[in-house]
């Protein structure tokens, strides 16, 4: 139990005019710590009791069972409690030796599915780093609230389906090659849609060819069929080395083309609720009630559309997974996509759109400038990542040359190291991809975390430390006492992560542990002997557990060395 919670649950027991809750809710922390570590504040009684705040709070104070704290003492109008550091240092640290990785381990979303639609890049194109963003964000969020006790079903929506799979087939056939496509298939078969659409300009016949292919995967054509298949693979061949280099998966690959055959259902109800309006020959759902532009579900030669595939995807998601939230995890640019597409359903009658979560963010620069493949400025992922890799693995080499693994060593702090970078900042900043920051050991890093773990096991090791939670562990001096409340803090930091589809409060909160534990370290002597020592090798251990379990909830590995 928190302490708030402990206090508030003793205060409840001696005020009858306010239940618990609203107790906890009237709780502060007093701005001076001589004034204790928790405030009650007696005015809102006075009302009730017809007495004033001052006599209230001296009651109050006096019947307050005080075994669990220092002492409890009315100042004027508060009640001020003074936390026993010793015995909640003794208890955190025991709860957390007990527990091991399932710490701050919740139940709130026992038996309720969440559905994450993350990285779902487009077959055929560069996985990009918005891409990158969707993908460590959305992995992030569904360990979050996992640990709030929730399912999570991870799908990965890819961009399978559309016209320009038509354009490429017609640019396949016409300067294409089975070897070039699989020697290297993103890198070929961007060249050839690239080149389509530039000779369009000059032959507005090669759209039309396209669409014909595109119509003629739509009706299941063996040989076009077989293309697009071919063009998925490829291209999730290359997907695929970025996920294992990422260390994330999937559970489901369920993209836009799996949604062919259902959009007939969805477009049948638009026109059973009349929501349909011809314009222009295009079927429209009209937002202006809503001050959106309009949503085009069919163009006029009756072709579907991202928005289209969307909403048929949310129907299908809401009658599989039966979700409580469905969450996006999608660029900003897409805003107004997601906007139209809630409204839509809401139109359509289905309530849970109202669930529907579009979990934005900004975008990345380089140099400060843009991304634009035309200026050149662009981020090519796997090369990126193995940069990091090798940074991180020169610094490893410096530090500790005789360390084993080396090469894993490096993936994982390299590949942490962009990972982190990216979740700490607020999600809706964009941010500058900069590979030096990023791999640093100093500053508000991955690896700076990382080797606060690395180091602590070090520590342990020497020791030769083996954590007892039967042992009376207790310590009060100022510095343990900024470590243990923010080990005791762990739970309520995930659950705002959660509430606010936040991974950046959990990365802050790492990197406050590590710096408060590398105060304690600089000026502690852990190792001396002494009557604490086993206690300060215990909180060693205890912020060890919990930094490990918030840099996994970040989809960060802690190697044991450094
Ligand atoms: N493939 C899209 C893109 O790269 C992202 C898809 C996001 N998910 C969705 N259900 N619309 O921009």
């Amino acid at each position: 139990m928190s302490t708030k919670k402990l206090i508030a649950s003793e205060l409840a027991s001696v005020i009858d005019s306010l239940d618990q809750e609203a107790i906890f809710n009237l709780l502060e922390q007093p701005k001076n710590s001589d004034m204790g570590d928790i405030a009650f504040p007696a005015f809102s009684l006075a009302k009730v009791e017809r007495k004033a705040p001052q006599m209230i709070a001296a009651e109050i104070a006096e019947k307050i069972n005080s075994q669990a704290f220092e002492k409890v003492v009315a100042t004027g109008p508060y009640v001020n409690f003074f936390l026993d550091k010793s015995a909640i240092s003794g208890a955190v640290i025991k709860e957390i030796i007990e527990k091991g990785s399932d710490y701050a381990q919740q139940t709130e979303g026992k038996g309720q599915n969440i559905t994450i639609d993350l990285s779902s890049p487009n077959i055929a194109k560069p996985f990009s780093v918005g891409h990158l963003r969707s993908t460590v964000i959305g992995d992030a969020l569904s360990n979050i609230f996992k640990k709030m006790g929730y399912n999570t079903i991870k799908i990965n929506h890819l961009g399978d389906w559309g016209k320009q799979f038509g354009l490429l087939m017609v640019a396949y056939k016409k300067w294409g090659s089975k070897e070039a496509v699989e020697a290297n298939p993103i890198d070929e078969l961007l060249k050839l849609y690239v080149r389509i659409n530039a000779e369009i300009e000059n032959d507005p016949a090669l759209d039309d060819e396209g669409r014909l292919w595109f119509k003629k995967l739509e009706d299941g054509d063996p040989e076009a069929t077989q293309l697009w298949q071919w063009f998925r693979d490829e291209s999730l061949v290359e997907f695929n080395r970025i996920y294992k280099l990422l260390n994330v998966e999937f559970d489901s690959l369920n993209g836009e083309a799996f949604y062919n055959d259902k959009m007939d259902e969805a477009v049948q109800i638009l026109e059973e609720k009349g929501l349909l309006e011809e314009s222009r020959g295009a079927s429209i759902v009209n937002l202006d009630d809503v001050e959106l532009p309009p949503a085009m579900i069919k163009k006029s030669d009756g072709a579907t559309l991202y928005i289209t595939r969307d909403i048929a995807t949310a129907i299908y998601r809401a009658r599989t997974y039966n979700f409580v939230k469905n969450v996006y995890a999608v660029g900003q640019e897409q805003s107004n996509h997601f906007k139209q597409l809630k409204a839509v359903l809401k139109k359509m009658g289905f309530d849970w759109s109202d669930d529907m979560i579009h979990v934005d963010f900004g975008l990345v620069t380089k140099n400060r400038q843009k991304l634009s493949t035309r200026k050149g400025n662009i981020i090519l992922l796997e090369p990126t990542l193995q940069e990091a890799i090798s940074r991180a693995k020169a610094q490893i080499e410096a530090k500790n040359p005789d360390l084993e693994n080396k090469d894993q060593i490096a993936q994982a702090v390299g590949v942490g190291a962009v990972k982190f970078y990216d979740l700490k900042t607020d999600r809706r900043n964009g941010y500058d991809f900069d590979l030096e920051a990023m791999v640093s050991f100093e500053g508000e890093t991955g690896p700076y975390i990382q080797y606060a773990y690395a180091r602590i096991q070090s520590l342990l090791r020497k020791a030769d430390f083996q954590p007892n939670a039967q042992a009376n562990y207790s310590l009060n001096d100022a510095e343990s006492w900024e470590i243990i409340k923010l080990l005791q803090d762990f739970a309520r930091v995930i659950k705002r992560a959660s509430v606010n589809y936040d991974p950046s409060l959990i990365a802050k909160y790492a990197i406050s542990l590590a710096q408060a534990f590398n105060k304690y370290y600089a000026h502690t002597r852990i190792l001396d002997e002494s009557p604490e020592r086993d206690s300060r090798l215990a909180l060693s251990y205890a912020t060890a557990v919990v930094l490990k379990e918030a840099l996994r909830l970040l989809g960060v590995e802690a190697p044991e060395k450094m």
